[in-house]
């Protein structure tokens, strides 16, 4: 994407005479400070998109004087913050304090000349630096910001040297989440990208949704973007002059058509002129037509859709959630965590239960606490003021924003109970006839004692995951209105099932992998620290020895006496000081 690149002139006097003083190095936290002083979350969306917009991306080179880069850059304003991150090659982030900088570093900018090539002469916010600025031998290194996930195996070593389960789960969530640093890079992407779109429709905001803002992203997942037009409808709208765009506006069939031909030219001039972005695919016939592509700099996969308000309302649902209670989000990263080291989860699509699905399960779970950790949809839709009124294609999408007029229930259980009852839960939820729905959550289903007879039982459980055990069993969840193996009712398109692709063999291994986890940490010898290695959270990660490998391998496994399995599973952990007979956690 060279040739798409602008280079910085480094003789070029800017407009602004600020100096480096001016740079604060440090990023402060800004989700996690605005959700202190309980700012909304369009509140925070809206604070990180202006950020963006005052932000430009520099390819750099990879010894880059970071005193000299930031005198140079200050010539063009002040400097609010700066990172820098390596993709393939070195990249800083600078965030101005002012959007004027930006005009004036682009003024400074050349358009490189490549012999045998042409340059589209687009001028955008990715730029290149070619100037060495080199290391003198007394500067610093500048630090990189690490924008990759760890692997399972790094995550098994942390684990390990915890001292409690609720301390596992803890420091999984805080190697895993996306830092200040990623969030701001993928809003910086966003905003590229809105450049780009622009182009047709100059009021168009590209926001992100999904995992990069309803606070479980995991680092390295997905940038799901909206093409949001509505500021657009919204002020022509207003207008009473008696005046309609006729001739500007051409018309589609259906609503889905119009959104399909806006993304296919969207789609076209990602393709065509936007910086770094590669492998476009126009994915216009699916359910939530899309175009997907890679934005090379960034590292990150992305998905831009459009009209897809509902979505956002989805990711506003679940950052509320995960906001409430600090349970919530550690027993959402485990649980995404297990699920991906079982493949029960993938990045392809398929027939196997998504991330968001298995957010809403665990959501439904902590609904039925007792008393319960979080409030039913219902209620939060009771709670929400005139200015939250949301209707979305005739759908009622209103919750309240103001975190603070919700009052939540004491519940003291330890995250090391709740994954264990979240486990013995979903073992033995009756999916066969029951849905999952987080507006109205019914009488809770009492905690089945069943589970707690594991292993005497577990030939009959273990071989037979769908069958619903009679015993101990009195819940009264919500009646599935249809036969698919799995129905998570869409919580704002309530007629809606979330989860209609999964198929009765990744349901299967789901609840086999949850009654094989449940029993695991009713063991001795998996919770305590000095008896196994990996201990705890971390043995639930090993490969599981009662479910075949899903995704990976979909050849079914022929089921051996639950007694063996269940040796076995003791068996794969290395007993401390014992005969080492470890399964190593894949990689
Ligand atoms: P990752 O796996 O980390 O990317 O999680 P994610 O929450 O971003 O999921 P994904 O990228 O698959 O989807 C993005 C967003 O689209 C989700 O957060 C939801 O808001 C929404 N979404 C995904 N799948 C469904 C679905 O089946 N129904 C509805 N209504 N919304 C969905
Ligand atoms: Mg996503």
């Amino acid at each position: 994407f060279d040739r798409f690149c602008f280079g910085l002139e480094p003789q070029t006097q800017g407009r602004f005479t600020s100096t480096t003083s001016a740079i604060k190095p440090q990023i402060e936290n800004t989700t996690a400070k605005a959700a202190k002083e309980s700012k909304t979350f369009q509140a925070i969306q809206e604070e990180r998109r202006e950020q963006a917009e005052r932000s430009v991306l520099i390819s750099c080179p990879p010894k880059i004087n970071e005193k000299k880069f930031l005198d140079y850059l200050s010539k063009h304003g002040t400097v609010n913050n700066h990172f820098f991150y390596n993709s393939y090659g070195a990249y800083a982030v600078v965030e101005f304090s002012s959007r004027d900088s930006i005009a004036s570093l682009k003024e400074s900018t050349n358009i490189p000349a490549v012999e045998h090539e042409a340059a589209v002469p687009f001028k955008s916010r990715l730029l290149s630096l070619k100037w060495p600025g080199s290391q003198s031998s007394n500067q610093p290194m500048p630090k990189f910001k690490n924008q990759s996930p760890p692997s399972i195996g790094e995550i098994t070593q942390l684990l390990t040297e915890k001292d409690s389960i609720d301390e596992q789960l803890q420091s999984l969530t805080e190697a895993l989440q996306l830092t200040e640093e990623n969030v701001s890079l993928r809003f910086l992407v966003c905003s590229l990208l809105q450049d780009i779109a622009g182009a047709y429709f100059p009021e168009c905001i590209i926001r992100p949704f999904g995992s990069t803002v309803n606070s479980f992203g995991k680092l390295g997942c997905d940038v799901d973007m909206i093409l949001d037009l509505d500021g657009i409808y919204a002020t022509s709208q207003k207008k009473g002059s008696g005046l309609s765009l006729e001739y500007q506006v051409k018309r589609g069939a259906s609503e889905r058509a119009v959104t399909q031909s806006i993304l296919s030219v969207i789609g076209k001039c990602v393709d065509q002129f936007g910086p770094g972005c590669v492998g476009v695919q126009n994915i216009l016939q699916a359910r939530c037509p899309l175009v997907r592509f890679a934005h090379q700099p960034s590292g990150f996969q992305c998905d831009l859709t459009a009209n897809n308000r509902v979505a956002m309302k989805s990711s506003e649902l679940l950052f509320l959630y995960g906001q409430l209670d600090p349970r919530v989000r550690h027993l959402v990263f485990s649980v995404r965590c297990w699920a991906r080291a079982h493949s029960i989860t993938s990045s392809i699509p398929g027939a196997w239960i998504t991330n968001f699905s298995l957010t809403v399960m665990v959501v439904f779970f902590l609904q039925q606490r007792n008393p319960p950790i979080l409030p039913t949809l219902d209620r939060l839709k009771e709670l929400a003021g005139p200015s939250d009124k949301c209707v979305i294609e005739g759908n009622d999408c209103t919750i309240v924003s103001d975190l603070s007029k919700i009052t939540l229930q004491q519940n003291t259980d330890t995250l090391e109970k709740l994954l264990q009852e979240f486990f013995e839960f979903y073992g033995n939820f009756p999916f066969n006839k029951a849905s999952i729905n987080i507006r109205k959550v019914s009488h809770p289903p009492t905690t089945r004692a069943s589970m707690r007879k594991l292993p005497e039982d577990a030939a009959d459980v273990l071989a037979n995951p769908l069958q619903t055990p009679t015993r101990g069993q009195c819940g009264r969840e919500q009646t599935k209105p249809e036969t698919t193996a799995l129905y998570i009712q869409n919580p704002f398109e309530t007629t809606l099932n979330v989860s209609k692709n999964v198929n009765g063999t990744q349901l299967e291994r789901f609840v086999a992998l949850c009654r094989e986890s449940a029993w695991l940490l009713q063991q001795k010898e998996i919770l305590n620290r000095s008896s196994v290695s990996p201990w705890g959270f971390a043995a639930l990660l090993l490969p599981s020895v009662t479910s075949g490998t899903g995704v990976k391998s979909r050849r079914k496994r022929k089921l051996e006496p639950a007694s063996s399995r269940i040796k076995n599973l003791l068996d794969s952990l290395k007993i401390k000081g014992g005969e080492t007979v470890a399964k190593k956690g894949s990689e």
